[in-house]
């Protein structure tokens, strides 16, 4: 089996799915033919208090105005929750699975809208009105879906906070959206250790004078100081509330979330999502793409604080009246063979994961894997960054026995789903290849003057036309919405990344053309590491790229640039990566830091990025044209002293 391999859809797979081949290219056609007509039909898949007479109202032009079944009522909890309660309410809605391998919890579609309502009701005591901003800080525990539904509940939108964030990237995204309240916990827990959120979190709001109240979940138990007035516990505000609590009625356009994305420049970005849209793209795609059939249990790996958690493990799963796991631990604590231990205690059906744990846990051989059943999986998903064929075919081969379908789900927080994806009963696949575009999505592909580009072809990837599950805006910054996605080709909604596009039409994501990284599928602005390096004092400059990686897909290659006088030790070089970790996050850890006496810049002082990323790559026998730079002799200096 090569990646010139083809595996077409098995009978097995095929046979009682609710889309397949045939179906899914008649639904293209609907799509592409009368997408007022599809969308107002496929829109009956979401509870609606007043159903829309308009469905698509959008221009990718001038202002940029994206709109979908704008004059709709409705509430997201209400389809997540109430309307599942008379012919599901005692099925498991959330299996969850410590990080310690002895705990875990089933909560029920009843118990779940039940915790819903406390905690919406304890909100509104705590004065949180329709449109406030809420955000949460939490480890991977069934209070973070109530704590999101709850806020869907009463029309507050949400914006999550990954755990693993510092306290200043949890201050700035607290300020920026003016969140009143923040919701965590005592401490998180993620492969045996703990993680001080509350601490965090008490440092953090000593920069966001606007939120009034803190809830926190006691989770572990562990010891922390709690602020008179400011700080209630989860539990006591939870146990006094109410268990009904009426859905607010919302409006399609209403948002329902903010979540805070990099880009290639300056601060992240706080991506606003709608509600009915966004909702019906989430329960769409989770049908259509893992073929998800009623009574099965469904596992998507990631944090809910990433999008992917927003969207498939919450949104999507719970409108689809699904039982979903979250999954608070790691693929390798206690041990590497985790993920497929999981698997088979909960007897898992469909698994979606992301290509750095594939890639992580196939270098320690199928031993693990073989160890365990996994009977119970039908389908395999990935997610969150180009899975290279290798990976593909071990998945494939060693996770799945070659009995499960790979579905290689292309999309961004942006896009607020899954936009191009083979459907698990319905696509051919080729390892490594993303497919073909869902229903109702038009991608193409560009060139660098924005000209379309035909046949079998690599290019810019960019969108003609609107979804219902898209972005809107940048949460109070409209004309950075339009910077960002409609200026680089007018018209157009460019994603950032680039493609390849073969003789079937099919879509070979190539990654970021622009400076955004993706490590371990965790998005990240070179931009925002650069600003924390130079916010150390002893340095002068610095530049960050992007560098391959086997494990993490790419690491962060850190050229800095000392203040006249300093030393360049190892010990300061620890200290750097100790200080962006402290910055920014764990995650945002430098992976080589090399100290660089210059930076290539060209005379007008912009910094050669193309060259700084072909050293760190190591592949300096093709650094290509350098005549414009101030000082080409910096480039041999690097060269030489490249560190890994
Ligand atoms: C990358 C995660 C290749 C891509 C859902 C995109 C992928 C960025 C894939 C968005 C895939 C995501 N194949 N690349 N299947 N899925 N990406 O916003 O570069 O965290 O632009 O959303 O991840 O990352 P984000």
């Amino acid at each position: 089996m090569t990646d010139q391999t083809r595996i077409p859809v098995k009978p097995e797979i095929a046979q009682g799915a609710s889309l397949d081949a045939a179906g899914f290219q008649a639904m293209t056609e609907r799509a592409r033919q009368d997408p007022d007509g599809f969308w107002a039909e496929e829109a009956k898949r979401i509870a609606w208090m007043k159903p829309p007479t308009i469905i698509k109202n959008s221009s990718f032009s001038g202002d940029v105005q994206i709109k979908w079944f704008e004059d709709g009522v409705l509430n997201a909890s209400v389809s997540c929750l109430d309307r599942h309660l008379e012919e599901r309410g005692d099925q498991t809605a959330i299996i969850w699975e410590g990080d310690d391998p002895g705990t875990d919890a089933k909560v029920t579609y009843r118990e779940l809208h039940e915790r819903v309502c406390r905690l919406a009701n304890a909100m509104k005591a705590l004065g949180v009105k329709k449109g406030d901003r809420v955000t949460l800080y939490l480890p991977m525990i069934v209070e973070a879906a109530v704590a999101m539904l709850a806020c869907a509940r009463i029309g507050a939108v949400h914006s999550i906070v990954f755990g693993g964030f510092s306290p200043d990237s949890l201050s700035t995204r607290l300020v920026d959206c003016e969140s009143v309240l923040l919701i965590t916990a005592d401490e998180g827990r993620r492969g045996g250790r703990k993680v001080a959120l509350k601490t965090n979190a008490d440092e953090a709001l000593k920069s966001a004078p606007l939120v009034q109240n803190v809830i926190v979940v006691k989770n572990t138990g562990g010891d922390v100081p709690m602020q008179a007035g400011r700080d209630h516990w989860y539990h006591d505000v939870t146990e006094a509330a109410p268990r009904e609590c009426e859905p607010e009625p919302i409006n399609a356009e209403d948002p329902l979330f903010i979540l805070y994305t990099s880009g290639s420049t300056g601060k992240p970005k706080g991506v606003l999502h709608t509600t009915a849209g966004y909702l019906l793209w989430t329960a769409f795609t989770h049908q259509h793409v893992f073929d998800y059939r009623p009574g099965e249990v469904y596992w998507c790996t990631a944090d809910v604080g990433w999008v992917t958690g927003h969207s498939y493990i919450v949104y999507g799963p719970l409108a689809n009246g699904a039982t979903t796991v979250m999954f608070e631990g790691v693929p390798n604590y206690p041990d590497n063979s985790r993920f497929w231990q999981v698997v088979d205690k909960h007897q898992v059906n469909i698994f979606y994961t992301a290509p750095t744990a594939i890639r992580a846990l196939m270098r320690d051989g199928e031993g693990p894997v073989k160890k365990t059943s996994r009977k119970s999986i039908r389908i395999l998903g990935s997610v969150g960054e180009p899975i290279n064929p290798e990976a593909w075919l071990w998945y494939y081969r060693v996770v799945g026995e070659e009995r499960c379908p790979i579905v290689d789900t292309w999309w961004q927080t942006e896009t607020g789903g899954i936009l191009i994806s083979p459907l698990a009963a319905a696509t051919e696949l080729k390892p490594g290849s993303a497919t073909l575009p869902l229903p109702g999505v038009l991608p193409a592909l560009v060139d660098g003057e924005g000209q379309l580009l035909d046949g079998a072809t690599e290019g810019n990837l960019v969108i003609l036309d609107s979804w219902p599950g898209m972005m809107r805006t940048v949460f109070r910054d409209h004309e950075r919405f339009i910077q960002t996605y409609f200026s680089t080709f007018p018209g157009k909604y460019f994603t950032g990344d680039g493609a390849r596009r073969d003789e079937d039409g099919y879509y070979w994501i190539t990654g970021r053309v622009d400076d955004v990284l993706n490590v371990s599928g965790h998005r990240m602005g070179t931009a925002e590491i650069e600003s924390a390096l130079v916010a150390h004092p002893k340095v002068a400059e610095a530049a960050v790229v992007g560098m391959p990686h086997d494990i993490k897909g790419q690491g962060i290659y850190a050229y800095v640039t000392l203040n006249a006088g300093e030393e360049p030790t190892d010990a300061l070089r620890k200290e750097l990566v100790a200080w962006v970790r402290k910055e920014i996050g764990p995650i945002a850890s430098p992976d080589a830091i090399q100290w660089a006496p210059g930076l290539p810049k060209t005379r007008s002082g912009k910094i050669m990025r193309r060259i700084l990323r072909k050293i760190a790559a190591n592949e300096t026998s093709a650094l290509g044209d350098t005549s414009t730079l101030a000082d080409p002799t910096v480039v041999e200096e690097l060269i030489e002293n490249r560190v890994g």
